[in-house]
């Protein structure tokens, strides 16, 4: 039988907690009620748009966004009447911050975007972007998949919720991530995922109050411990010593592939990227060089479309996609240089 007592002596609640106030003091939030724990970006991202919109609505985002943003958006064009404009990003993943201005409607509810692609490591201008929304008083929603732990971002007045996965720059475990929201924001989202939450349980209502409304169910509670412990640790080394070595080895990298028969689809520029380098190979078939880095040096990365095929269509690297190397804080420039060397003698030999 679960005795409720768990790692260190704590309790499940005592747990949740901690890993709240760990992720509150990275994204800067100072209630722990507002941040909720869910599987990641694809759960919160479902919550949030479904809870968001209502029939009628028209949604900004951009041309480079993960299916965790252009799946649901799509269903719910299909299902309830949603109107979407995809901003035009450049091929190598830049947006210009005006097409928000230029495409705002009366209907315009809300404005959801990546803070990087995944496929082009581009970032992107989410100040300005949002800046620009607030303006025209849409709600704005960041998929920070891509650099939660890599930059150092926080909620602001222009930002009213920030979707986190702590798998990938929180250094967590999968299926533990969230999402944390401005002050009242909470109130304009419908409850979208309805259950159990342990409180108020004569009602047949979901509970109106935070965390509680959005965090139906039996929580993931291993994850969550891993990832506010993750997160105590990133916030010791300090995401700006973590931003600086990932640019470094980013920069290693660019400056190595220049050389060599494949073509960079991103912004190419270390300052401007998240530490992901995606290549195409004209002629190449992308999954045999991926498998034979693998096999035969031992590196391992991704080839094909990464979840995206917008960031595809608008890098014009469709159908075949791309490799895509990424780096973290704990990759070593030799393993850069490995991995350099690997994909020279692979591409040598084809
Ligand atoms: C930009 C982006 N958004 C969303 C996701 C999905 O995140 P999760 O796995 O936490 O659902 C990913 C994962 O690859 C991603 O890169």
């Amino acid at each position: 039988m679960n005795s409720g007592r768990n790692i260190d002596g704590l309790d499940d609640a005592a747990i949740l907690l901690r890993s709240r106030l760990m992720l509150g003091r990275l994204f800067g939030v100072d209630n722990p009620s507002r941040v909720v724990f869910t599987s990641g970006v694809t759960a919160s991202l479902n919550m949030l748009l479904w809870g968001m919109l209502e029939a009628g609505d028209h949604v900004l985002s951009t041309s480079i966004e993960h299916n965790a943003v252009a799946r649901p958006l799509t269903l719910l064009r299909k299902t309830k009447g949603i109107e979407v404009t995809w901003l035009e990003c450049e091929p190598d993943g830049t947006l210009d911050p005006a097409l928000v201005d230029a495409h705002v409607r009366k209907n315009t509810r809300l404005l959801v975007m990546s803070h990087a692609s995944n496929v082009l490591g581009s970032i992107l201008p989410v100040a300005s972007c949002f800046e620009a929304a607030k303006r025209h008083g849409l709600m704005t929603v960041l998929d920070s998949a891509q650099t939660a732990g890599g930059i150092d971002f926080r909620l602001d007045a222009n930002t009213d919720v920030i979707a986190f996965s702590g798998h990938k720059g929180l250094g967590g475990l999968g299926g533990a991530g969230g999402f944390v929201l401005g002050d009242g924001i909470g109130a304009k989202i419908h409850p979208w995922l309805t259950g159990g939450t342990g409180s108020v349980s004569h009602e047949l209502d979901q509970p109106d109050f935070l965390p509680d409304k959005f965090e139906p169910g039996t929580p993931n509670t291993v994850g969550i411990l891993a990832l506010g412990a993750s997160v105590e640790e990133l916030c010791e080394i300090g995401i700006a010593t973590i931003r600086e070595k990932e640019v470094r080895l980013t920069r290693r990298f660019l400056d190595g592939v220049r050389g060599l028969p494949a073509v960079v689809h991103g912004a190419g520029d270390a300052d401007k990227s998240m530490p992901v380098v995606s290549l195409a190979v004209p002629g190449a078939d992308l999954a045999v060089l991926a498998r034979r880095l693998y096999d035969e040096h031992g590196i391992l990365i991704r080839c094909g479309l990464h979840c995206s095929p917008l960031a595809h269509r608008t890098a014009g690297t469709l159908p075949q996609g791309t490799l895509r190397f990424s780096f973290g804080y704990a990759t070593t420039e030799q393993e850069i240089d490995l991995a350099l060397a690997a994909l020279e003698r692979v591409l040598s030999r084809r």
